[in-house]
């Protein structure tokens, strides 16, 4: 059959999505024209209570960071990133050094960001390097961590090269995405324990996206810098002076394992995007563009989200990443703004420059501050206790997978990993 013009463009821009992946958000839109239609809107079963020193306790951020942190894929960077042989990424999490970078093979690495002599960091920012040389003693690594040169070796001594690489972090590549387990020692395939999450975001195609701007916000507690992410119920209130007046303060929650979609009810229509699925009106068929079941807000456990949009009609994602800082009241949100294809004139250049300001401001001047003073009444003590709304429900669904995953053996996280 001959393609036409706009099959091919469709072609191009969607990468290949699984038909069970493909069956779930058919699922999904059939559920949100179905509640748009009623007025109906599915709410948790009743309020959940959780103690304040969940944000404040130093067991508690320790287990988090054991059992969490360091057993369960994080999504570190966008492979977009990081394009080309000896692009290279540090970043910290939860104070581990991380070094992501890619070798010419194409193969992405995260790397413990240590040099193993006595453990200075050997990159530091990002940039693109044929290989590492540590800024101590000037020991030299290769882009997949290994010990290519000891400087006056001679005069070191003999140690066996091949037993000193830079500790390595079991790697994924997937839907475009980095993922990493960050323990050396942690026996599991990321990617096996992605609970189908990659299948359902892979059709955006986001290996190929573009990098439009990136910048780290710090802030408090992770989960509370989180926690804004996964309701909608402050945006009219918190977000009156940005984006908030006009929006509903309800959203429809998907779960798939411990990840989740948190999608808006039907916006106004000077805002509809050309993805806006209920402006679209029904389930788009498997010969139709994918972008309608894509829209939303994807939360990729534990502490990143993929916001979804539409800047000078290219397609978006804000993807943000919310990791723990070394102490407990400390967190570091890396904003990333991507690109389906760069913008190619100056009105879609300021468009877009427009628009990562105003998120920067949305986060750093609105959500954070209030993060922040959380914080403190929660080092007070004296609040005891706060509260989820039945209307929360995608902060429920966090806060129980958190303790979920915790309370897990390794054979048990397995198991809730592993399925979808
Ligand atoms: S710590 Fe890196 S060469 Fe000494
Ligand atoms: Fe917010």
């Amino acid at each position: 059959m001959q393609m036409t013009d706009i099959d091919r463009e469709v072609d191009a821009r969607e990468a290949p999505i699984s038909g069970a992946a493909r069956s779930t958000l058919e699922k999904h839109a059939a559920a949100l024209l179905r509640h748009t239609a009623d007025g109906t809107f599915p709410l948790a079963a009743g309020v959940m209570p959780l103690e304040a020193d969940h944000y404040t306790s130093a067991e508690r951020f320790a287990a988090e960071k054991r059992f969490v942190f360091q057993r369960v894929p994080l999504t570190l960077a966008a492979s977009c990133e990081i394009p080309e042989a000896g692009d290279y990424k540090t970043l910290e999490v939860a104070g581990i050094p991380v070094l992501l970078v890619r070798d010419r093979q194409g193969k992405a690495h995260v790397l413990l960001n240590a040099c193993t002599h006595r453990g200075a960091a050997v990159a530091s920012g990002c940039g693109t390097a044929a290989r590492f040389t540590c800024p101590y003693h000037g020991w030299t690594f290769s882009q997949d961590g290994a010990l290519i040169g000891i400087a006056s070796a001679d005069d070191f001594g003999r140690v066996y090269k091949a037993l000193l690489s830079m500790k390595r972090f079991p790697v994924a590549e997937r839907a475009g995405l980095i993922w990493a387990i960050l323990d050396p020692a942690s026996p599991h395939n990321p990617a096996k324990m992605l609970s189908g999450i990659d299948d359902l975001i892979s059709g955006f195609g986001l290996a190929d996206w573009s990098v439009i701007e990136s910048r780290i916000l710090t802030g408090p507690n992770w989960k509370l810098a989180f926690d804004a992410h996964l309701e909608f119920y402050h945006l009219p209130v918190l977000h009156r002076e940005t984006f908030g007046p006009q929006r509903s303060n309800r959203a429809f929650y998907f779960a798939q394992g411990p990840h989740q979609r948190v999608i808006a009810p039907q916006g106004p229509a000077s805002e509809r995007a050309p993805d806006d699925l209920y402006a679209f009106g029904r389930v788009p068929t498997r010969d139709e563009p994918l972008d309608p079941l894509l829209m939303g807000e994807w939360i990729l456990f534990p502490g990143t989200s993929i916001n979804t949009f539409y800047i000078a009609g290219i397609r978006c994602v804000l993807l943000s990443i919310v990791v723990p800082g070394a102490e407990v009241d400390t967190s570091t949100t890396t904003q990333t703004f991507l690109a389906e294809t760069p913008p190619q004139d100056d009105t879609a250049r300021s468009a877009m420059a427009d628009m990562t300001a105003f998120l920067a401001h949305v986060v750093g001047d609105e959500d954070m501050p209030t993060s922040a003073f959380q914080q403190q009444v929660m080092g007070t003590g004296l609040l005891g206790e706060v509260r989820f709304g039945r209307n929360e429900g995608g902060l429920q669904h966090f806060h129980m997978w958190l303790d979920r995953v915790i309370a897990a053996d390794d054979a048990a996280l397995m198991e809730l990993l592993c399925q979808p």
